[in-house]
């Protein structure tokens, strides 16, 4: 697969402070048509934030009919409100003073729909004590592990089905559905992710069928991420959401990763060469503080017009490569650098430069806090 992003005007490339990220709207604009493509209908979507992360893509999203949406923090959760989000499922136990904002962020929208994610009692009776309290009403889907074991319960459990009948029972709080999260599953052949998807199934369907045996509804069934998106697309289940995230900016990790996803990369981080003094090298201002680290250090970031480029080095400010074409370069010469990992590089810049032509036309802001901005802390 090849990667590349389309280039600046010279106007635009000499007067822009680096390193920045920037974002092609276009690009943005045919990866939402091609979600809409796999899933089929805008309702069995609800894209995960935390990637963009930016209300003028949530508005992009709304306008191509997606009303659904899952946000990893309050200040993420807020964003979606503050851009006309309709239903918000926030991923994960809300805990300590989450709870209250999370209420609090209900009874601000009280026209918008509120659920969490949750996998202990404990939990989801503080949620519903705090919803009660405050005359609220939350949904919660029941987090299932399918194999990632980060969080969620074994469907296979009794545990499972017990936590479910709790959620129905508890006042302030309705059951909304299961929730199945698997970013363990990114194998490269389409065809053995399938059939990987396919057999972790076999445990939820199980638990799905003894919940209803047990007469308790199962409204939505909200699975996945950015690979195995495709496959539970082709599930019939018309309870099935798709929550893919990195998809909407997309990324050289999945990209390479998943040949088959056909995304296309709509952002990039700009950045200069600081230094030549080194023969062989290029040292450039794409640090960690611009450019996500947690990739393996050799791999963090690709550069379209330097494909041979090696890192060796990766500091706060400093990113020195290695590459046969050191000596056609000067301080001062401006890259484009693809993010292996997109979504930890949106959130380290406080906006994303919006690229249009050629040349940067709009600043778009960043919901990358973790306080909201009363000052108080989620
Ligand atoms: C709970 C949850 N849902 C959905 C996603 C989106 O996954 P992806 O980044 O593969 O699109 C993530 C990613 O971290 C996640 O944690």
């Amino acid at each position: 697969m090849s990667f590349h992003v389309p280039s600046l005007n010279s106007e635009t490339a000499a007067m822009l402070a680096t390193p920045a990220l920037l974002v092609w709207p276009d690009r943005i604009d045919a990866n939402i048509r091609r979600m809409l493509q796999t899933a089929g209908r805008p309702d069995r979507l609800r894209p995960h934030c935390k990637t963009h992360k930016m209300a003028e893509v949530v508005r992009k999203l709304t306008a191509a009919g997606i009303t659904c949406h899952k946000a990893a923090t309050i200040v993420e959760a807020d964003m979606l409100c503050r851009a006309g989000a309709e239903d918000v499922v926030l991923a994960g136990n809300p805990v300590g003073p989450a709870l209250t904002e999370l209420v609090r962020l209900a009874g601000r929208y009280p026209d918008v729909r509120f659920s969490v994610t949750a996998d202990s009692e404990v939990c989801v009776r503080m949620l519903s004590d705090a919803c009660q309290a405050a005359g609220r009403c939350v949904g919660v889907l029941l987090d299932l592990d399918v194999g990632l074991h980060r969080t969620g319960i074994d469907p296979s459990s009794d545990a499972a089905a017990a936590l479910y009948r709790t959620i129905e029972k508890l006042p302030g709080i309705e059951p909304a559905g299961l929730h199945v999260y698997d970013g363990h599953q990114h194998q490269e052949s389409l065809a053995e992710r399938t059939n990987a998807v396919r057999s972790a199934w076999e445990p939820v369907q199980r638990l799905i069928e003894r919940l209803e045996a047990d007469g308790h509804t199962v409204p939505e069934l909200l699975c996945g991420g950015t690979p195995t998106f495709p496959v539970y697309a082709e599930f019939s289940d018309p309870r099935i959401r798709l929550s893919p995230g990195t998809c909407t900016l997309h990324d050289v990790g999945y990209g390479s990763k998943c040949p088959d996803l056909e995304f296309e990369v709509a952002a990039a981080v700009a950045t200069r060469v600081i230094s030549t003094a080194v023969p062989g090298q290029l040292t450039l201002d794409a640090g960690h503080k611009s450019v996500a680290a947690d990739p393996p250090a050799s791999r963090r970031v690709f550069f379209p017009d330097l494909p041979d480029a090696q890192a060796i080095i990766h500091n706060e400010e400093h990113l020195t490569v290695t590459t046969s074409q050191a000596a056609r370069f000067t301080p001062g010469d401006l890259l484009m650098a693809l993010p292996i990992h997109i979504c930890p590089t949106v959130a380290l810049h406080h906006c994303a430069l919006v690229v249009q032509d050629g040349r940067i036309t709009d600043e778009w802001s960043i919901a990358r806090h973790r306080r909201l901005q009363d000052g108080r802390c989620p």
